[in-house]
């Protein structure tokens, strides 16, 4: 023991707590079956490692013996294979929220063997404080050091850490020894929230600003393991741009030139908001090669292109709640943290996906899609209307409250065998209301000021890949003839037949 807490002291500092060290075996023996864990994490950042895989060790165990074993989890966002993916594999979660991008997880969840709920990412804080979701008995959370004062320094990701430390009943902390050091002062923690009807505006009026403290409290009295780990983060790599990647880039920044020149936006942009994804991380390393100096962001995590523009001096400043880096990127980050540590805040979700916040600021949301349909409806979850992909994460907090909201899409997938454009989309996640632009590698559809007619024209003629706009044209023709009503025309026994003909033969062409 006298070793562990020698080894641990440089990251461990208030000394009280290296009682509480202890091996993530006999941690995760202290959370029961049939209770609720939050858990740290945030699009593959800052998830707790050692403790969920000794977990679901113990689940199979149990179940192994007939017993049953299962847990409600909740995170920040996606975490890694080692919580999600672990846990998922072992059958121990009954129940999820909010956002999930495992594979495991995602089979379970799509063969009904695991209950999910991809809600706002910024309600989730605020509706655990308000009970809606139940008791919370376990906090599991990753940090990358403790304070001598007891106060918790954040990893990665600064998710839902707050809430979870706050509400539960008893915490485990994991201290991940690969987590830079220099994390220390990059966060922002803010305790200005409250419930309705005590709410007060939240005093940020800048990305830069700084609101709140740079540690997490946390009551020592509920710390009831300290587990030590030293494991990297999730770091997946990100796709090179290919040709559509680079085609909706180069539409959007020549959107933006335009906007610049006809004064609808200063020549510094406004915040950037960038999404999930491949084609949103291609956006952002186009930037880096376009006319616009002085940025900010603020937005829910940085990936590599973010990093990129930071790196450039493009962006000058950079709010978020995590990272989501490939290793290459992660590496850079700790290589050069002492030039990154005063361009980035990394903030408890709720802050950052705010819509108070988001709507002040005037964010240009971007963000990536499933599908859109002709009037502009969009689905960013649900593939063929029923099998979950990943969750709507915080793009309904940023699209509904954005100056502009964009979304972005290669026009067709799975080799051309489905059009991203379509008659009717089978699930719905932003409403034709949140979304003002939509761009492809087509081009770019500026939706701003036009009723659901306007619209259908204009994304059929700029979007949708010439193999489908015929056949969408054609549906659009009939409809304006047969609809029911001549608001938004549809023909509902043919509207979702695309997605049919998919499922029956392997192609939306007819
Ligand atoms: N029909 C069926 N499948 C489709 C499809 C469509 N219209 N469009 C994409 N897909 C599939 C792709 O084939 C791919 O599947 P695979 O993993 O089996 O190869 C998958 O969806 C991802 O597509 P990809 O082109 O790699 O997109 P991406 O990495 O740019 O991500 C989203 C796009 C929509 C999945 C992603 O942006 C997302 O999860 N968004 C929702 C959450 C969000 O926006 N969060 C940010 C808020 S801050």
């Amino acid at each position: 023991m006298s070793a562990v807490k020698d080894r641990a002291s440089t990251r461990i500092r208030c000394p009280a707590l290296l009682e509480k060290i202890m091996s993530a075996e006999d941690a995760a023996a202290l959370i029961d079956t049939g209770t609720t864990v939050g858990m740290s994490g945030f699009t593959g950042s800052g998830y707790p490692k050692a403790v969920p895989q000794a977990l679901a060790a113990r689940i199979k165990a149990q179940h192994a013996a007939g017993r049953a074993f299962r847990l409600r989890v909740w995170t920040g966002a996606s975490t890694g294979p080692e919580l999600d993916g672990a846990l998922a594999a072992a059958d121990g979660i009954e129940f999820r929220l909010p956002y999930n991008s495992d594979p495991v997880a995602r089979e379970k969840i799509n063969s009904g063997q695991m209950e999910y709920f991809d809600m706002h990412l910024s309600q989730v804080a605020p509706m655990a404080w308000q009970g809606f979701l139940g008791p919370l008995d376990t906090a599991l959370i990753e940090v990358a050091g403790i304070a001598a004062d007891g106060s918790l320094i954040a990893s990665s990701s600064v998710g839902n850490n707050k809430t979870w430390l706050d509400r539960a009943s008893q915490v485990i902390l994991e201290v991940n020894r690969w987590q830079d050091p220099a994390l220390d002062g990059m966060h922002d923690i803010y305790y200005g929230t409250a419930l309705p009807p005590h709410r007060r505006p939240i005093p940020l009026v800048h990305p830069g600003d700084r609101i709140g403290e740079p540690h997490l409290r946390c009551d020592p009295a509920k710390i009831v393991a300290i587990v030590e780990t030293d494991a990297p983060d999730r770091n997946l790599p990100f796709t090179e741009p290919d040709v559509a990647a680079r085609g909706i880039a180069g539409h959007l920044l020549e959107f933006y030139r335009h906007e610049v020149a006809k004064g609808r936006l200063p020549a510094t942009l406004l915040p950037l908001q960038s999404g999930v994804g491949n084609i949103t991380n291609a956006v952002m390393s186009a930037l880096l090669d376009g006319p616009f100096e002085g940025m900010t962001a603020f937005t829910e995590v940085i990936q590599d292109g973010m990093l990129d523009l930071l790196s450039a001096g493009k962006v000058e400043i950079a709010s978020a709640t995590g990272f989501s880096l490939s290793r290459e990127a992660a590496a850079r980050l700790n290589a050069e943290m002492a030039r990154f540590r005063n361009k980035i805040i990394l903030r408890p979700q709720e802050i950052s996906n705010h819509p108070e916040l988001i709507r002040r600021l005037g964010c240009l949301a971007m963000n990536g899609l499933i599908e859109a349909d002709i009037y502009g409806n969009v689905n960013s979850t649900h593939i063929m209307g029923s099998r979950i992909y990943n969750g709507i994460g915080g793009s309904g907090d940023f699209a509904r409250n954005a100056y502009i909201s964009i979304f972005m899409t290669p026009s067709t997938a799975r080799g051309g065998a489905i059009s991203a454009i379509v008659p009717q989309a089978s699930h719905v996640d932003h409403i034709t209301q949140d979304v003002q632009v939509i761009v492809t590698e087509q081009g770019l559809a500026d939706l701003r000021g036009l009723s659901p007619k306007q619209r259908a024209e204009v994304i059929i003629a700029n979007c949708a890949h010439p193999r489908y706009r015929p056949a969408l044209m054609d549906y659009y023709t009939r409809a304006r003839q047969g609809s029911y009503g001549q608001q938004s025309p549809s023909l509902l026994k043919e509207a979702l037949s695309w997605h049919q003909r998919f499922i029956e033969t392997g192609s939306m062409l007819a």
